[in-house]
């Protein structure tokens, strides 16, 4: 069975294409991998190196003055890109995110290849692609799956509509050291919550499964530990205990392809001393023969070129060769792709055309899974309408609103109800281009509603509302590589008379019944290439807060940020603290929505939040050890316990737990006891908990963490109303990994089970596990 395309059917791939949506193949996967295979049967080897190449294609917007930022060879790679798209030897491309551009490439693509076969485009539809969703951070902290893949799933349908196929992302790395800008991307500390919020985000993308109308490929990245890099700096190697690597790492990697992603990225750094790109232990003995994957994998950036550079390889072929005997399928490349060179591999006998041919079959199942082959073209006046899709802003919208994180509430400042008069202070109030966040490049800024505009909105008659900056943006000591992207540096006013503007701001707070500062770092601070080493806010932004709160004025402090940041001050002297992250398109309107309290926040914190740098890593789950009775005080000159712990967050209600029981007190290793527990809103509004139960496990073959998530559930309740959640604890939750044995095991033990709105839970009960039936 051959399945060259005709021009015919391409002309007839147009006219589906022009349909609109997009149509999911009905072929079985038997006649999936027969025409897979014939087609295989059909390339030559440069033909599947070709498909084993994905190219970055920049067309984004980009202002005059950041035209010369731009690599030296990115013109060249352009043309460089289109003559190998003639040869039909591209297999991907990536960041293009014009669907006419889209269109034009993909001609190029299909009849550029003697078997006509297209292109798969990816892009990093992180958190949205129009519509742009509160950072990922930001949704983990809502602990609320559901709402994850809601956000997801409108990323996926704007990106599908546009023409991107595939989107690289969740980013499922954990991150335990805040100096790491990519701890912004991910879902924070936790391996259990990070599994969650893998599988929602993963669900979101692609639905169903490949294929599925209106979603994309999901590639979970990058396998594995690049959160973990030396001293928080980005690209750094990544040196990890067997036991951290199963126990805390891996998990959200293994609950991804469990969810059934279809792609996998891998990570940029040396894990244990081998480049994560290099690694067949990593991508084909765990990934593929131990968990079972089946999608493909593709290297990040460059990273298959750069095993030459980490002193891994010793040239470009060998790199080539021994990257995809690693199990990289596709590389993606700038310029000067390693997988040129697998030709030449294979002619050397470095590698055998068939783990090529293994590769091409994973990529072209993909892409025929996805419907491609029958409909490659993209419909440009749908993708129009289903980015303006009024929907999606509201998904938008209350995904702000549920990531909202009170730290501090004293007096119960928030909700603000009737100020004559508001301050809004701070740069960050006001610049849409900050409430985006990060990793976004195709928003509409027009679309955008800073803190300002959200505030100003909402307050209506008879509210005054002021607005001063107060101080200048801040900037980098070293700039970003993304700033070469129109609209991604801050803009920094060429006249600003900082004494001026700074009496200005504090005369206003005076002036005002409330002052609301947003303060925080600027997005290009945090990211990819975004570590530091230090946590406080940049620029004048601490003195300007201690200047506005010596006026008297009660302070509500906003902070907009992907990172926890040094907030040691504020708690002690600003009463209202609410972590607004970076809330995407709708941000403003979220926020306004939680300050007047139109929605009371409801989301935790999914890291501990370190009360200085000095302390990072600093998390909830680590081991008892010598003198645990002073955890708190490891140092000498500051306490060593997190100034926020992990599952922090108030409400404007308050919440009771009670009844902590279990349905039986002693199993068998390998079966499962059902714990339950009663919330009850004690206060006076419709509120939202999450409920969290953490496990710690007495004694056993070795020593585990102090306290363990092991369930949580965001639930609503009314004023007065109690609910009893049940939790399962079975071989699942209480299982790890033994570094001694090598091995999964559950130890003969007692558990102790703690259940609590955040990890400090104090109600407690306990079990006893005896010899593992299993
Ligand atoms: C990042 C990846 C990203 C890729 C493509 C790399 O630098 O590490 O996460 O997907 O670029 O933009």
């Amino acid at each position: 069975m051959s399945v060259h395309f005709t021009p015919a059917a391409r002309t007839d791939q147009a006219a589906a294409a022009r349909a609109g949506g997009s149509a999911g193949p009905d072929w079985s996967d038997a006649e999936i991998a027969g025409r897979v295979d014939a087609l295989i049967a059909q390339m030559g080897v440069a033909e599947k190196a070709g498909q084993l190449t994905q190219y970055f294609y920049f067309n984004l917007p980009r202002s005059e003055d950041t035209e010369a930022a731009l690599p030296a060879d990115f013109s060249p790679q352009h043309a460089m890109v289109e003559a190998a798209l003639a040869r039909g030897e591209v297999g991907s491309l990536l960041f293009i995110t014009d669907p006419a551009e889209v269109n034009r490439l993909q001609r190029l693509a299909i009849e550029g290849s003697r078997h006509g076969i297209p292109a798969l485009f990816g892009f990093d539809v992180v958190h949205g692609l129009r519509t742009i969703l509160p950072v990922p951070i930001a949704m983990a902290a809502s602990w609320d799956p559901d709402g994850i893949e809601k956000g997801q799933a409108v990323a996926a349908r704007e990106a599908r509509a546009a023409g991107i196929h595939w989107a690289f992302a969740p980013m499922v790395d954990i991150a335990r050291d805040p100096r790491w800008g990519r701890i912004v991307e991910g879902a924070g500390e936790d391996p259990y919550l990070g599994a969650a919020v893998a599988v929602a985000q993963v669900r979101g993308f692609q639905g169903d499964g490949l294929g599925s109308p209106d979603r994309v490929i999901a590639g979970p990245k990058h396998l594995a530990g690049y959160g973990a890099a030396l001293g928080g700096r980005d690209y750094d190697e990544v040196n990890l205990s067997d036991s951290e690597l199963w126990n805390v790492y891996l998990p959200p990697f293994q609950a991804a392809v469990e969810a059934g992603a279809g792609n996998i990225m891998t990570a940029y750094m040396d894990l244990n001393g081998i480049p994560a790109t290099g690694n067949h232990w990593l991508l084909t003995e765990v990934l593929r023969e131990t968990w079972g994957f089946d999608g493909f994998v593709v290297s990040d950036a460059r990273a298959v070129h750069n095993l030459r550079t980490h002193g891994f390889a010793a040239d470009l072929t060998d790199a080539g060769a021994r990257a995809v005997k690693a199990g990289v399928d596709m590389e993606m490349a700038m310029v000067d792709p390693a997988y040129a060179h697998l030709p030449e591999a294979v002619g050397a006998n470095l590698v055998d055309e068939e783990v090529l041919d293994a590769s091409v079959r994973r990529v072209l199942t993909a892409k025929v899974r996805m419907g491609l082959f029958d409909q490659p073209y993209v419909d440009e006046e749908r993708a129009r309408k289903v980015l303006a899709d009024p929907a999606h802003r509201a998904v938008a919208r209350i995904a702000a609103q549920r990531s909202a994180v009170l730290l501090r509430n004293e007096g119960d400042l928030l909700p603000l109800t009737g100020p004559g008069s508001i301050a809004v202070i701070g740069p960050l109030a006001d610049s849409r281009r900050d409430t985006i966040g990060p990793w976004a490049f195709d928003f509409d800024l027009n679309e955008t509603v800073t803190v300002l505009e959200g505030i100003r909105n909402r307050a209506g008659e008879g509210v005054e509302v002021g607005y001063a900056p107060g101080i200048r943006p801040a900037q980098r000591t070293f700039p970003s590589m993304f700033d070469m992207f129109g609209n991604n540096a801050p803009v920094i006013p060429a006249e600003f008379d900082e004494d001026a503007e700074r009496d200005r701001a504090v005369t206003l707070a005076g002036e005002s019944d409330v002052a609301v500062l947003v303060l925080g770092e600027w997005q290009n601070m945090i990211g990819e290439a975004a570590s530091r080493s230090s946590l406080e806010l940049p620029g004048g932004q601490l003195a300007l807060l201690q200047a506005v709160v010596a006026t008297g004025t009660p302070v509500v402090l906003l902070v907009m940020n992907g990172r926890p940041l040094d907030l040691r001050w504020a708690a002690e002297n600003v009463p209202a603290i609410l972590d607004i992250w970076y809330p995407g398109t709708q941000g403003g309107a979220a926020v306004a929505d939680v300050i007047f309290g139109d929605v009371a926040p409801g989301g935790k914190l999914p890291f501990s939040w370190p009360r200085a740098v000095g302390q990072v890593p600093v998390i909830y789950s680590h081991t008892i050890s010598h003198q645990p009775g002073d955890q708190g005080r490891r140092y000498w000159d500051e306490a060593s316990t997190p100034l926020f712990p992990f599952g922090h967050g108030l409400s404007y209600s308050r919440f009771e737990y009670s009844d902590l029981t279990l349905d039986r007190v002693q199993i068998q290793g390998g079966e499962t006891v059902t714990v339950s527990v009663t919330v009850t809103n004690a206060g006076e509004r419709t509120a939202d908990e999450v409920a969290q139960l953490y496990i710690h496990q007495r004694y056993g073959s070795a020593s585990r963490p102090s306290r363990e998530l092991k369930g949580f559930r965001r639930i609503t309740l009314a004023a007065g109303e109690s609910q009893t959640l049940r939790f399962p604890l079975g071989p699942h939750e209480l299982r790890y990994w033994n570094a001694a044995t090598r091995a999964w095991v559950i130890d003969t033990t007692t558990i102790d089970v703690f259940a609590g709105g955040d990890s400090t839970a104090e109600l407690t009960t306990s079990f006893t596990v005896g010899t593992c039936a299993c």
